[in-house]
């Protein structure tokens, strides 16, 4: 009985953006409500910024911040929510498309007057592989932004989802005044520069009431009723169930930074969003509800001391109780492992648990037997699927610049790409070393962590190569064929599978017309059964 409801008041998401719009804004707010912080300002930016201060220390001063901001819990209305961080950096996005597998919904933040960006574009590709469930914030609405409905249309257009606006902004920028709540009826009145206080509401079911008159002054109040006639004419009233299916996005407006329209984004998430949800194995679905414990970890963080080679991996639960001190088998390794200090981040502290519960992120000590997506169960063998390794954008052969450190390097960079810092293959004969990587940063982190954790001091050779695509086929014959021919393209992953290293798009499309046998997949996903959270 308690594990159903301890199930039933959890709310595991993340808040994902195109850097600037507004996450960090706007996660300091949900935690002000949520009492896990009192003053503003108290969420440090894991931006990392380019400029002033060399980009190591930078990096340094990023990974600090992310490992106590990797999970905020707090409690609002009666459920507890824990609020998964992602990097604020587009070369990490790989990062958060893994903490993305570890949430059962999220809250997209848009900027009003830059409307949809490259990356929440990228954010919500990776979301609709799963269909998870998405709310939409509008933020800064405090400035002169783009029309509501053209960003409305913005949204279903680009982002290949419906949306249902719950609440509708009364002007913008200079004429912003409020918003009106859909979902509640509420009249909110906007007052500029207070930030912890709540707005001026009114309850208003009837728009002709004369009240709206009275507030808003005639103008406002006639544009606000004719443009909820059309909200009302041309999106349907919101469906939960197909909001929980990922087929609508609940859209509200505001301004984070003002604390303006945030209550009502919360109000609503604790209503609809979904408590944590069954999840696809390689042997079928587990439910939360199963009493038997099992979890997959999602994300790992290295140490920030060098002389210290631990790490915490990051494990979502997700079904049964999972305890201090109980051996849990670690699946890919066959062994049992027994966790003394397992930690829950309440309130910004970082505590030991005795439990945790479906939908609860814990943090592990790990010296080293942990490697992204592995599964901790009770016995059972089998494997959470669906932790995505997509295509790097940008491929380097990693060069050894000590060679009496060769051991050093192998074993800095097998942790390296553990952890998840990047991807690595390797290409025979020769066992060449070809890291793959979304942005530059990311070849900058690894340079200096294997200097300053292994001692280690390498290159990076550039190669000619545009996507990484896994291959398969069900004709053996014509795959086993298509690698030798392409040895010199043809790499392999550190699980052992064939790679084929594109060097231009151009030539990747030639080979899909000449090998109509084989698949070229550019994200690891094929490899599990299911890959889909439903
Ligand atoms: P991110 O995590 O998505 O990258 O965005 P973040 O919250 O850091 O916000 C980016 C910038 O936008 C910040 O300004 C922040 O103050 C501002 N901002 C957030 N919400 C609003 C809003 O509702 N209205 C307006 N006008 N601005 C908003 P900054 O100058 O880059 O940083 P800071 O010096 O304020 O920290």
């Amino acid at each position: 009985m308690a594990l159903k409801e301890e199930i039933a008041r959890r709310r595991t998401f993340a808040i994902i953006s195109h850097p600037d719009a507004g996450k960090t804004t706007l996660t300091e707010k949900f935690l002000l409500y949520g009492g896990a912080i009192q003053t503003a300002g108290a969420v440090k930016s894991n931006k990392v910024r380019r400029g002033a201060t060399s980009d190591f220390m930078e990096i340094e001063r990023q990974r600090g911040i992310s490992v106590t901001t990797s999970v905020m819990t707090f409690e609002y209305d009666e459920k507890l929510i824990n609020l998964l961080d992602t990097p604020g950096h587009k070369d990490f996005a790989e990062d958060t498309y893994r903490t993305l597998t570890a949430v059962d919904s999220v809250v997209l933040v848009v900027d009003c007057v830059k409307g949809v960006e490259e990356q929440t574009e990228k954010l919500m590709a990776v979301c609709r592989m799963r269909n998870t469930p998405v709310m939409i914030f509008i933020n800064k609405l405090d400035l002169e932004g783009r029309d509501p409905f053209d960003l409305l249309d913005e949204l279903e257009a680009k982002l290949d989802i419906r949306v249902r606006p719950l609440s509708w902004p009364i002007g913008i920028g200079a004429t912003f005044r409020g918003v009106y709540d859909l979902y509640d009826n509420d009249l909110k009145l906007f007052e500029s520069g207070k930030t912890k206080v709540e707005a001026a509401s009114e309850h208003i079911t009837d728009l002709g009431d004369e009240r709206v008159d009275r507030l808003l002054g005639g103008e406002l109040a006639a544009t606000l009723r004719e443009e909820l006639d059309l909200v009302n004419g041309v999106y349907d009233p919101l469906d939960t169930s197909a909001y929980q299916a990922g087929a609508v996005a609940p859209v509200f407006f505001g301004s984070a930074f003002n604390n303006f329209g945030v209550k009502e984004v919360l109000d609503s998430f604790v209503r609809i969003a979904p408590a944590p949800r069954p999840r696809p194995t390689d042997q079928g679905e587990v439910r939360p509800e199963d009493p038997a414990f099992s979890g997959f970890v999602f994300k790992i963080h290295a140490n920030l001391d060098p002389n210290h080679r631990d790490r915490i991996a990051f494990l979502r639960v997700c079904s049964g109780r999972f305890q201090r001190n109980r051996p849990y088998r670690h699946v890919r390794l066959g062994k049992d492992l027994r966790f003394a200090s397992p930690t829950a981040f309440l309130a910004a502290q970082k505590t030991i648990v005795d439990e945790a519960w479906p939908g609860d992120v814990i943090g592990l000590f790990d010296t080293g037997n942990f490697k992204i997506g592995d599964t901790l169960t009770e016995g059972a063998t089998f494997q959470f699927g669906g932790i995505p390794s997509f295509s790097p954008e940008l491929f380097r052969e990693l060069v050894n610049e000590d060679p009496m450190k060769s051991k050093q390097l192998d074993k800095g960079i097998r942790q390296l790409t553990d952890e998840g810092v990047a991807q690595l293959f390797t290409q025979q004969p020769g066992n060449k070393k070809i890291v793959g990587c979304v942005g530059d940063l990311q070849f900058d982190v690894i340079r200096y962590r294997l200097e300053h954790e292994y001692g280690a001091r390498c290159a990076f050779r550039p190669i000619q190569a545009h996507k990484a695509c896994w291959l398969t086929s069900d004709d053996q014959e014509a795959l086993d064929r298509f690698v030798r021919v392409k040895s010199t393209q043809v790499v392999q992953d550190k699980d052992g599978n064939n790679v084929f290293m594109a060097p231009s798009g151009y030539m990747l499309d030639l080979e899909k017309r000449e090998n109509p046998a084989i698949t070229f997949h550019t994200t690891s996903e094929f490899k599990t059964a299911a890959t889909s959270d439903r």
